[in-house]
């Protein structure tokens, strides 16, 4: 059964949200289309900025480490290096991106609990001293470092309103801490602080909260270590098809919680979604167009094996306006937006109503900046979409 309501928030998302079109007009998007063919990304710059700057002023005092894996581009990564902001690798390759545009290591943090040893010794010589672990072989692991690293113990906090539960996977038991505290002590290893991820665009901030105050009775109670940091890690949401939480709002009861914290110890946050998801578009044009079941199915030249991939691994649903003229009032038909791919997975939007489009009409993908081009394919051998970045109003290629 359709529902003409939900489904014009999903294709019409301007006439929802008067920002679907994150701040460009229509014929900005068409003229954008028509010079730089589709499937194209455009990142815009200011809007790094803005997300940024709201998140800092959001959270007063705590540093932010960008989690480079939602959008691990270069020019992205150097204007958030001039901004002032840190970073949070997890990767060989994320830290050859940030060598790539010479950023040095001394605000970054390498935050995956897992490990090969060559990584380990890559991130050393990169100049990474903070190295999060959540489990005793990893903490072995640095023995042979152990002059030259500080640990801090990631803990899980299970979140299933997270959209994405991050410690499903990572993070030791909060009862378990005292035996790996003991371990790393007993081999002369350090031990600067904690570190959580209370999951991925997560609707309410009591998790971060609850937390932050389990973390507190650690640093009261274990007296043993000279805690120096907090990591609190990611899970700022963003607005996708619905509405979400202003950010100032998000983040007030966590700077409540945050006051309970000894002034000694440093508070970081890894960021990702919050700082690139708003700031990329993608435009696309229909490519083909068929009746099946009493539908009309409009295929796209990208998909879910494309930038639109954060469907699948991020369960993100981005809202897709096209950019026709129509009134959208009128001729409403029930209609499918599907990828390139010959694979069926490959649905973008299923069971909503659009106007009767042709071949060739663009439309314009908002929110796709997080998780997206990130985890791209090239399934089919479909190259993956071109992509712009937008600086003081002058596109250049993205590196
Ligand atoms: C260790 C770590 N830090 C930070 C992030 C970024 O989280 P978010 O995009 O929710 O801000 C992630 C996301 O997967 C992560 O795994």
């Amino acid at each position: 059964m359709l529902n003409p309501v939900r489904d014009l928030k999903t294709c019409f998302a301007e006439q929802v949200y008067p920002n679907s079109l994150a701040g460009y007009s229509r014929q900005q998007l068409i003229e954008l289309a028509k010079d730089h063919g589709t499937p194209t990304m455009i990142i815009n710059q200011e809007r790094i900025t803005q997300q940024y700057q709201s998140l800092v002023k959001a959270l007063p005092g705590v540093k932010m480490q960008y989690a480079i894996k939602a959008l691990p581009h270069g020019e992205v990564i150097k204007h958030l290096h001039n901004l002032g902001c840190g970073f949070d690798v997890a990767t060989r390759g994320e830290i050859d991106l940030l060598t790539s545009v010479q950023v040095p290591a001394d605000r970054t943090i390498h935050t995956h609990p897992i490990k090969k040893d060559e990584e380990i010794k890559q991130a050393i010589a990169y100049g990474c001293r903070y190295f999060v672990v959540d489990n005793s072989h990893e903490i072995d692991k640095f023995l042979a470092y152990k002059t030259q690293v500080d640990l801090l113990i990631r803990i899980n906090f299970r979140n299933q309103d997270a959209v994405v539960d991050l410690s499903r996977k990572f993070g030791c038991e909060i009862a378990h801490l005292p035996v790996l505290v003991e371990q790393a002590q007993s081999k002369g290893i350090s031990i600067a602080g904690l570190s959580f991820h209370v999951g991925s665009q997560v609707p309410s901030p009591y998790a971060h909260v609850s937390a932050i105050e389990q973390c507190i009775k650690v640093f009261n109670s274990m007296t043993s270590v000279d805690w120096k940091i907090l990591d609190i890690g990611g899970g700022f949401p963003i607005e996708y098809s619905g509405p979400s939480p202003e950010i100032e709002d998000f983040c007030r009861p966590i700077n409540v919680a945050l006051r309970s914290l000894n002034d000694s110890i440093s508070v970081l946050a890894e960021p990702g979604r919050y700082i690139a998801g708003p700031a990329a578009i993608q435009l696309l044009s229909i490519v083909g167009i068929a009746q099946r079941g009493g539908r009309t199915w409009y295929y796209l030249d990208d998909g879910v094996y494309g930038v639109l991939s954060g469907q699948i691994y991020d369960h993100a649903k981005y809202p897709i306006t096209p950019l026709v003229n129509n009134d959208f009032t009128q001729g409403l038909k029930p209609s499918v937006l599907a990828g390139p791919t010959c694979d069926s997975i490959d649905v973008i939007d299923e069971d909503i109503v659009l106007p009767e489009l042709k071949i060739g009409d663009i439309l314009v993908a908002t929110q796709v900046g997080a998780y997206t081009v990130a985890s791209a394919t090239e399934f089919n051998l479909y190259p993956k979409a071109k992509i712009l970045f937008l600086s003081d109003k002058k596109l250049l290629p993205a590196i």
